[in-house]
């Protein structure tokens, strides 16, 4: 009798187990991998899983067993007895849990600090998140700046992330861990990308109106590649740090800066948060104004931009198509 009970609750929790198994390993639940890091997340996260199977099946046997074995027949209006509980099952029930959760924690400790930890020389990549675009910063690469991340396969960059106005956080789904972009702060994230490509970088902490726009491209190229694109970029971003003599490219200074949330044409922009600017015309006053102080959601540029920046980019924007 007893033994049948024990016999019957092993069989059930044998097939939920053998279900909830085939259904975590048969569907394609997790996006392409495409780091190295992504592999002790996934790693961590499938551990979970199968803990969480184990205790789900002891649960489902239990429920499923009690529910068919103890039903109440339909004349039976009686109170089943009291019981006072029972001091060594909660014991177990306490204990188990605690160990299991120890595990998990000890587990992500361990890959959390191995991710942390570039190998060899990492590309340095400064990140700014501001409303609503993301830009990033080559700074051993002559100041480069771009509005997609661009990084090569096989070596470890590492970000160094930043916002301007309020909290960000920065999330490559095929690249795995996420990291907040904090104002007056600087934190990292390490990743080393194994596969080359186009992957969505997104915004993945609510900032504001335009959050669900907030998102760009990670564009993983072969290390030829990458040093290829790094010659062709206008070094230093336009930005007019030597004092002067250059030419201010301010198609490029609108790449950088304005492109993630405007559409213009001319400068093949295509954002879709602000307004769009080959349906716009706005005397140069007015442009300017807007560019300094912001508003409507579009964050202020005086002191990110120069003087001559500011001034380059009001003449892209306000005079003929040049
Ligand atoms: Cu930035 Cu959400």
């Amino acid at each position: 009798m007893r033994r049948g009970a024990i016999v019957a609750l092993i069989s059930i929790a044998l097939v939920v187990a053998a279900i909830t198994t085939g259904i975590a390993y048969f569907v394609d639940w997790l996006p392409e991998q495409a780091s190295e890091e992504r592999q002790g997340i996934d790693l961590v996260f499938w551990v979970t899983v199968a803990i969480c199977i184990f205790f789900f099946a002891i649960v489902a046997a239990v429920s499923i067993y009690a529910g068919v074995k103890f039903r109440v027949q339909p004349d039976d209006e009686s109170d089943g007895p009291p019981i006072h509980g029972h001091t060594g099952i909660e014991i177990v029930w306490t204990a188990v849990p605690t160990i299991f959760v120890t595990i998990i924690a000890v587990l992500s400790a361990v890959v959390l600090a191995q991710n942390d930890s570039p190998k060899g020389d990492p590309l340095r990549v400064e990140v700014l998140a501001q409303q609503y675009a993301w830009q990033f910063t080559y700074p051993e690469e002559g100041g480069i700046k771009a509005t997609n991340l661009y990084l090569p396969i096989d070596r470890s960059t590492r970000l160094e992330l930043t916002a301007r106005d309020v909290l960000h956080s920065f999330w490559v789904p095929e690249f795995g861990q996420k990291q907040d972009a904090v104002p007056g702060v600087v934190t990292t994230i390490v990743i080393t990308p194994t596969k080359t490509g186009e992957y969505r970088l997104i915004c993945t902490e609510l900032c504001g109106l335009g959050h669900a726009l907030m998102r760009t491209r990670a564009i993983v190229l072969s290390q030829a590649d990458f040093a290829a694109w790094a010659q062709e970029q206008p070094q230093g971003g336009g930005s007019a740090g030597g004092g002067g003599g250059g030419e201010i490219d301010a198609k490029g200074i609108f790449t950088a800066n304005c492109a993630a949330c405007h559409t213009l044409s001319k400068a093949d922009a295509s954002g879709q948060v602000g307004p769009n600017l080959d349906q716009l015309s706005l005397a140069p006053p007015a442009v300017e104004q807007q560019i300094r102080q912001g508003g409507g959601g579009m964050p202020p540029f005086e002191g990110q931009l120069s003087d001559d920046e500011i001034e380059a980019l009001v003449q892209y924007l306000t005079g003929s198509n040049g």
